[in-house]
């Protein structure tokens, strides 16, 4: 049960350490010139768990930890993050893009991952008072957003195998701009598979991302951009594509895989941009999806357009995605439905539109 936002950042108040930055480092970014995830505010939360519960809460200036090489986390993987973005309104007051959605998926991964679950005053209270205190590093150019980080590591120093006692928790942002700055080419991936039913495809577990580099590697030598992922059993049903969930749109309906089988991770942009899709009139379905069906459809020419949704990634069109010998070439400069997506949510997070579903957190009191 969620408490009421302003009880959240009142706990949080009360319960963080505030330690501000006495040199800013805000006149060093170029503000239009930002790249996705290079330069980092001013400041970050951490806060330890020390078996028991969540202490030492503090917003301090940027900083490296101090990590012991024996930490278990680097060992066996017990790690997990989220990916958030604020924007301004056109006050200019920073806006959280659905950072309850976030906080829901980031303590599922910490259960599926053996790790104790953080507490609303620390993650939602203390991303406010975070980004209340960055406020001036929120960007506004086109694309742009701080893109949120929170994380959770392990922190005993024991290499023994077992789940940590001790973790860490802690939030950087990046002022970043477009996660892909063209559309990207797609390699369906039929050998290598990225989750099984019953395995860790559904949390945003850092493992997920690490068994994928070596599979994107070898796309990027062949020229592609990301892998469409399909499911390790008979290799045709569509997961979901390098940091993205994926949609189809054929004739009238948008498509996207189902989350049954606990492969795919529940993207909070999935979830808004299939809302979006209702809103526009589209039929959407939530299904299984094969590649079998998206080539049938390119060759009777019903597929309209494919495309990625992600927390940084925004929406990315498909411009090419390659299965076997098939080379489906789309013309992306004709997504009439990928671009209305964006300029309808970009509309409602950045306060240019009425946020008729509710999404926007407004950080502060
Ligand atoms: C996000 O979209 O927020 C992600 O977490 C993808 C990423 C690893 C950059």
């Amino acid at each position: 049960m969620m408490v009421a936002k302003s009880t959240a950042r009142e706990e949080a108040v009360k319960k963080i350490k505030v330690t501000k930055t006495e040199h800013s480092r805000i006149g060093e970014v170029d503000f239009n010139n930002l790249v996705f995830g290079k330069k980092y505010a001013d400041h970050m939360l951490v806060a330890d768990f020390d078996g028991k519960e969540w202490v030492n809460a503090q917003i301090i200036p940027f900083q490296n930890f101090s990590v012991s090489p024996s930490n278990a986390a680097w060992h066996y993987g017990q790690a997990i993050f989220e990916g958030i973005k604020a924007y301004k309104d056109q006050a200019g007051n920073p806006i959280i893009f659905r950072p309850y959605d976030n906080y829901k998926r980031f303590n599922l991964s910490a259960e599926r991952m053996g790790m104790p679950s953080v507490p609303e005053w620390l993650f939602i209270g203390g991303l406010d008072m975070l980004i209340d205190l960055d406020r001036n590093w929120v960007p506004t150019g086109e694309g742009c957003s701080l893109y949120l980080r929170p994380f959770m590591i392990a922190a005993d120093e024991f290499i023994g195998v077992r789940p940590s006692e001790t973790y860490r928790f802690a939030i950087i942002n990046s002022p970043s701009g477009p996660y892909f700055n063209k559309p990207i080419k797609l390699l369906v991936q039929d050998k290598y598979v990225r989750a099984f039913p019953g395995g860790v495809g559904f949390a945003k577990a850092a493992g997920n991302y690490g068994g994928a580099m070596y599979p994107t590697m070898q796309a990027k030598k062949e020229g592609y951009d990301q892998i469409l992922w399909v499911d390790g059993y008979e290799h045709k049903y569509l997961q979901e594509c390098g940091t993205m969930n994926v949609f189809a749109i054929i004739g009238n309906t948008a498509i996207t895989p189902d989350l049954s089988q606990g492969t795919i991770l529940e993207g909070v942009t999935r979830g808004s941009v299939m809302e979006v899709l209702h809103d526009m009139g589209l039929t959407v379905e939530e299904r299984p999806i094969s590649i079998d069906e998206i080539v049938t459809a390119y060759n009777n020419g019903t597929l309209r357009e494919v495309f990625g949704t992600g927390t940084a990634a925004s929406v990315a069109y498909v411009e090419e995605l390659s299965y076997k010998d098939n080379h489906l070439k789309l013309d992306t400069t004709k997504y009439e439905v990928g671009s209305e997506v964006i300029r309808r949510l970009d509309g409602m997070r950045t306060g240019k539109s009425a946020d008729i579903h509710n999404w926007n957190y407004i950080v502060g009191e």
